[in-house]
């Protein structure tokens, strides 16, 4: 049987070991459910992770049927359980992972000068111990991991001396944990080489490296222990985990990828499912992955400034050191924004499907400008949005809005004051209905009467927050002739009464075109309504 282990004895492949769903799930409150927990594993293992630590057995009783259910379902990884150093952690966690094809015990203890205070160890009888529990761990399985606790903070003769026992007992893999995240990428880097010079039998087993980011420097730990010769990166997905978090699965990968001519290491994993296992875990875990995060944050392929955007649009290589496909985004984002340009807006709408000519897009830019300024991000449905009300003002529209102001809340009725311009000549009225749209519709009426289905009448929030832009969709129906009207505003009455009276300005077109049942739509993109 193969496993992680000895594929890592290729000298440049780097095992990746994930322990999202223990370190990761650590985090305060990031606790998963089960079924989540397995969704995660699934995802981990086909995006090729070689090994997932799926939890801690003893820790409860939904952890151990999580481990054994992810064991059972392993189609490729190894997994891996998490157990203190005593038999009964041990047998609980091989009861949990003996289900995998490839399972993974792995035991740790605290051996730093206060993590050996705390049970009141000797140096000598925890010596002991970790032979002991290492030696049970190893004879009821093959794959064997063990993890000096603080190890980054134990005296050097110490660590050699106990991870000489572990090796001895059974162990294939030894973690070097910097469990409080206190280590320099120097220093971690020495640590290893340290080690393997040092240790007796340490050229027949795995090093690994479990870096902690309390000083934001977990990635650069990890990716320094494995140049001095450690093959297993320990990670997460999104760098989730205790306090500051782990070192982020994402980054480790991308890095690899990316500065292969100065660290000629690889890893099996896909790196096109980045994205989606991030999005993924940032919601099942309730940990958002902030905006500038290496790699899966949602500004990492993001450029807003003009002078971004004009290189990106020349050349994509000046400001992106890898592609977004790399890690499954369909593209680079050009995100609109005050800072944006005419090139940034022309390319955007060449990229909607809109071949606008110098003068459209002139007008369109000076109302996306008043859009930027009041919305933080111009996302494609509020270009498509301003598009469709561009459309419309082409078309010379009969009745148009002038004025709107609307007095609403608990106080019925609700009233609008209305003033069109009709024909060139503005009219103005008052009315009242039942809600504020209402009122408005029947102001419309009292102004130009008519009389006409209102068959639909639809809100979208075409974009997100409280500032989104609003689309909405009126169709009106008079003898058979149906129009529909579409407008945008981030005030939705507002919104609502232009589209209200693009519809009707559209059914008077058809009137006089004297041509039932055909719609008129000028607009024909990728409507959202
Ligand atoms: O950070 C740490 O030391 C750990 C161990 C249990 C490996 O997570
Ligand atoms: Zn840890």
């Amino acid at each position: 049987m193969t496993n992680a282990s000895d594929t890592a004895s290729q000298q440049d492949r780097v095992v990746i070991f994930d322990t999202t769903l223990r370190d990761g799930e650590q985090s305060p409150g990031a606790t998963m459910t089960h079924d989540e927990k397995l969704e995660i594993a699934e995802m981990l293992d086909d995006m090729g992770v070689d090994i997932i630590e799926a939890g801690f057995p003893i820790s409860s009783e939904g952890d151990f049927k999580a481990v054994s259910e992810i064991s059972e379902r392993s189609k490729n990884s190894v997994i891996c359980g998490l157990s203190r150093a005593n038999f009964k952690d041990i047998d609980r966690c091989f009861e949990a992972v003996k289900h995998a094809a490839q399972p993974r015990i792995h035991t740790f203890i605290g051996t730093s000068p206060l993590h050996r205070e705390i049970p009141g160890l000797s140096m000598d009888e925890m010596a002991d111990k970790i032979h002991e529990t290492v030696s049970h761990a190893r004879n009821l399985c093959d794959n064997v991991q063990w993890s000096p606790m603080d190890a980054t903070r134990t005296e050097e003769d110490y660590l050699c001396r106990v991870i000489e026992i572990a090796i001895k007992a059974g162990a294939t893999t030894i973690n070097i944990p910097d469990t409080v995240g206190y280590t320099a990428p120097r220093e971690s880097a020495e640590l290893i080489k340290m080690l393997l010079e040092r240790v007796p039998g340490a050229d027949e087993i795995v090093f690994a490296t479990h870096c902690h980011n309390d000083l934001g420097m977990a990635t650069a730990n990890s990716l320094a222990a494995v140049e001095a010769g450690a093959r297993q990166i320990e990670c997460t997905i999104n760098g989730l985990g205790e306090r500051a978090g782990n070192t982020a699965l994402e980054e480790v990968v991308m890095a690899l990828k990316v500065r292969n001519d100065i660290m000629p290491f690889t890893t099996g994993i896909d790196s096109r499912r980045l994205m989606q296992i991030s999005r993924r875990v940032a919601t099942v875990s309730g940990f958002p992955v902030q905006y500038n995060k290496a790699i899966v944050g949602k500004n990492a392929f993001a450029h807003e400034s003009g002078i971004h955007q004009d290189g990106m649009l020349k050349n994509a290589e000046t400001f992106e050191i890898m592609r977004p496909e790399d890690v499954g985004l369909s593209g680079t984002s050009l995100p609109l924004g005050k800072h944006s340009g005419r090139a940034a807006l022309r390319a955007k709408l060449a990229e909607l499907g809109f071949d606008v000519g110098d003068n459209q897009l002139k007008d369109v830019f000076v109302r996306f400008k008043a859009l930027a300024d009041r919305k933080k991000e111009v996302h494609d449905d509020d270009v498509l949005a301003l598009m469709r009300d561009s459309a419309s003002e082409a078309e010379h529209e009969t009745i148009q809005v002038k004025f709107l102001r609307v007095i609403c809340g608990t106080e019925a009725p609700q009233s609008a004051d209305l003033t069109l311009t009709v024909d060139g000549v503005d009219q103005q009225t008052t009315a009242t209905g039942d809600g504020p749209v209402d009122a408005v519709f029947n102001a419309v009426k009292a102004i130009f009467p008519h009389d006409v289905n209102l068959q639909l009448y639809q809100v979208h929030a075409v974009t997100e927050g409280t500032d989104a832009q609003a689309t909405v969709s009126v169709r009106l129906e008079e003898e058979g002739r149906i129009a529909t009207g579409q407008a945008a505003d981030t005030d939705t009455v507002v919104a609502s009464a232009k589209a209200y009276v693009n519809a009707l300005n559209r059914l008077l077109v058809r009137r006089e075109k004297g041509a039932p049942g055909e719609d008129v739509k000028t607009v024909s993109m990728t409507d959202s309504v």
